[in-house]
């Protein structure tokens, strides 16, 4: 379905290489401003990008276009068929993403990556055996980007569902903030990679940064000190109900989730 396109998108270099490339590629409009921001930057650098899903071959071309000559962009596809991209210059992988053994072959053949896409099936499980099998496998500094994740919301696909790719990706949030000292809500691998995480429209995109990836304290400048009131607990009977009754605590909390129950509709 070919729309008119507004000059913001139209101008961008991402969107220009998805113009420029020969063969068929389908992409939402939405997309080209979130790979501008999250993709510009590793332009004309010596990175390794992965897309998993082919299909046309279209997007390897958009890539390689984008990226510039020194980036190494690797297809991984279930249909062998996508072998035929390797007289291209690029190098193609076989094998499902969700096949954990196929991503063990895969990184003892490529090392670690700085770029992995994915745009394959899209199902709950391609998407999170993809993400937890390629984490450990990202440098510093480099993304995970899943695509088409309105997946999530479809029927189609079994969701939603308390296992969706979305509901995962809730997971990782409570990973990052269980590095917070004193809150232990998660512990998962993902804890010890995962800086940052993106919700885009349609895309999540995790940023991997073990060195970013710290259990966290409070810390003091050092600077003097008034002791002055903390003004928090003012105008709430809160200090009261602490201190006095722990039925007044549970149920000044009760009250506010009450309150706040409008924010959620
Ligand atoms: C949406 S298309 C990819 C489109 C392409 N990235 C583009 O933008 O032009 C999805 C591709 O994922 C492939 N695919 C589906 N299930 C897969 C799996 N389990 N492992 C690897 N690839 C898979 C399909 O064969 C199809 O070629």
């Amino acid at each position: 379905m070919n729309k008119k396109i507004p000059l913001d998108i139209a101008n961008l270099p991402i969107y220009k290489s998805f113009k420029k490339s020969p063969y068929n590629s389908t992409k939402h409009l939405s997309y080209f401003h979130t790979y501008s921001e999250l993709l510009n930057k590793y332009r004309d650098k010596k990175i390794t990008f992965v897309e998993v899903g082919i299909l046309d071959g279209g997007s390897l071309f958009m890539w390689r276009d984008f990226f510039g000559k020194k980036a190494r962009i690797i297809g991984v596809e279930f249909n062998p068929a996508a072998k035929k991209w390797e007289k291209d210059g690029f190098e193609i992988f076989i094998g499902s993403q969700s096949d954990e053994k196929f991503w063990d072959h895969f990184f003892k053949k490529i090392g670690s990556v700085d770029i992995i896409l994915d745009d394959g099936g899209h199902t709950n499980e391609q998407q999170i055996v993809t993400a937890h099998k390629c984490i450990p496998f990202i440098k510093d500094g480099g993304l995970l980007i899943v695509e088409d994740t309105h997946t999530s919301y479809m029927t189609k696909f079994g969701n939603p569902s308390n296992y969706s790719f979305i509901e995962w990706s809730k997971k990782i949030v409570d990973n990052i903030n269980s590095r917070c000292q004193g809150i232990s809500i998660s512990e998962l691998i993902y804890k010890r990679y995962v800086h940052s995480v993106r919700f885009f429209e349609s895309i999540v995109c995790f940023e991997i940064d073990r060195m970013k990836a710290i259990d966290s304290l409070p810390i003091e400048n050092g600077g003097e000190v008034f002791n002055t009131k903390d003004f928090k607990l003012k105008n709430t009977s809160l200090e009261n109900a602490i201190f006095k009754s722990r039925y007044r605590f549970w149920l000044y909390f009760r009250l506010q989730n009450l309150k706040l129950k409008r924010f959620f509709r």
